[in-house]
């Protein structure tokens, strides 16, 4: 009698380096970089993890982004919620011609001037907390004093929000994209993050200002729902990836000790040194999700339609095809510009200037105010983000 077939395995979680991706990912990707795995709900889907396929996925209008269609590859209360379609103005989540329509009217609004002077607000937000921080004295989390304000501090600036309000967003969006939320707690946190938009934009409609949300009212191409939803989309996307790069950013430094002293040694490093962490470190560690719209075939395999497909950017970003030497972190690595941090394709981040911005700015700053910066507390005693879908550090105790 034949042997049953075996489901093929979940995506795998266990990582034996905290710095690296889940051990398993790399031998998929040397045997198989289009291989199997089983989805949360026991559906049998795809996982993606070289350079290459990555890079063809997401540059393919045969996968698509939309909610309904797709699945997140772990459990998490997101996978509850799966089979909904993108709230109005979610871009994210939809494919063209809805996604060219929304993204259009916001890259309008992310100019170079825009972005110039949001650095000079980066630099003076940056100096005021690291001001605090040594006014507070060691020993300080790093998390709450540094990395998480800086971002939040910034969406605040762009959208115009009162940063007095940032505190029910931030708590909002952790609940959003944290896996061990439930899906009522999701809803209720979408539900209060969607009326203060709507106060907000009623606000900026009244009294406009310089910012993106005045400059998308004033275009008035998008309907208020979508205004809404663009607005959410830019408070939740450029919150947590940023504040996660900024602490676990330090953390790799300071756990590497001879790249650390080479950025302090050579600061215009700062450039290549960031795109070698977003590269290495590839916060968002279950990548980014989509399902296929015919059947595609991909590195010898059939990937039907309607099939799942979480395409593994730590894996590529560790690719040893595309990188030498993948598993060293080399702050002086020219080839980390192709880095897929921001992903590819026509959904590519956005934010990915403003993002690089603010790595660089922060950091440098940070590393210049403390010449001794060093971990307060054993390294076991970090605790790690891996329930959630942006990896990183909770906690990140400092002294100096
Ligand atoms: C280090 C920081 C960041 C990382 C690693 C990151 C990563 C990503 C990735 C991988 C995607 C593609 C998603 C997909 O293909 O499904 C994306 C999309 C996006 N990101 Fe970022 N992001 C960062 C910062 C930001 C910031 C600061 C903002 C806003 C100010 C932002 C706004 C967006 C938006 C609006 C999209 C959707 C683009 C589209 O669908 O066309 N991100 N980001």
């Amino acid at each position: 009698m034949a042997d049953a077939p075996t489901a093929p395995p979940p995506h795998p979680t266990h990582r034996s380096d905290l710095l690296s991706p889940p051990d398993e990912l790399r031998r998929l990707r040397d045997e198989s970089p289009v291989s199997e795995i089983t989805y949360p709900d026991g559906t049998s889907g795809w996982l993606v993890t070289s350079y290459a396929a990555a890079r063809a996925v997401l540059a393919d209008r045969r996968f698509s982004v939309r909610n309904e269609l797709r699945q997140f590859p772990v459990r998490s209360a997101e996978t509850e919620l799966k089979g909904q379609p993108a709230a109005p103005g979610w871009f994210i989540a939809m494919d063209p011609p809805d996604h060219t329509r929304l993204r259009r009217p916001l890259i309008a609004q992310f100019t170079m001037s825009r972005m110039r002077a949001l650095s000079s607000k980066i630099e003076e937000i940056t100096a005021g907390l690291l001001d605090e921080m040594a006014e507070h004295g060691p020993p300080v989390d790093l998390v709450e004093a540094f990395a998480k304000p800086i971002p939040s501090l910034m969406i605040c600036e762009m959208l115009g929000v009162p940063y007095s309000e940032r505190e029910q967003f931030q708590q909002n969006t952790e609940t959003m994209t944290s896996f061990t939320s439930k899906p009522e707690e999701l809803v209720a946190a979408y539900q209060e993050y969607y009326s203060f938009m709507d106060r907000l934009k009623d606000r900026k409609r009244a009294d406009p200002a310089d910012d993106i949300l005045s400059g998308l009212i004033a275009a008035d191409e998008l309907s208020d729902a979508e205004l809404i939803g663009v607005g959410l989309l830019l408070l939740s996307a450029g919150y947590e990836p940023p504040a996660n790069m900024l602490s676990l950013g330090t953390y790799a430094l300071l756990r590497h000790p001879a790249q650390l002293a080479a950025l302090r040694g050579e600061p215009s490093l700062i450039d290549t040194a960031v795109e070698e962490l977003l590269r290495y470190l590839s916060v968002l560690q279950y990548g980014v999700i989509r399902a296929a719209l015919e059947d595609v075939e991909l590195e010898g395999r059939l990937i039907r339609a309607g099939d799942p497909v979480t395409i593994s950017l730590p894996a590529a970003n560790r690719d040893p095809e595309r990188f030498e030497d993948p598993d060293t972190l080399d702050v002086t690595r020219r080839s980390a510009t192709v880095q897929m941090a921001f992903g590819h394709g026509i959904h590519q981040c956005l934010g990915q200037q403003l993002a690089r911005r603010q790595l660089r700015i922060g950091l440098s700053m940070l590393l210049d105010r403390f010449p001794g910066l060093r971990l307060a507390v054993p390294v076991e005693e970090i605790p790690m983000r891996d329930d959630m879908r942006v990896y990183g550090v909770r906690e990140l105790p400092v002294a100096w």
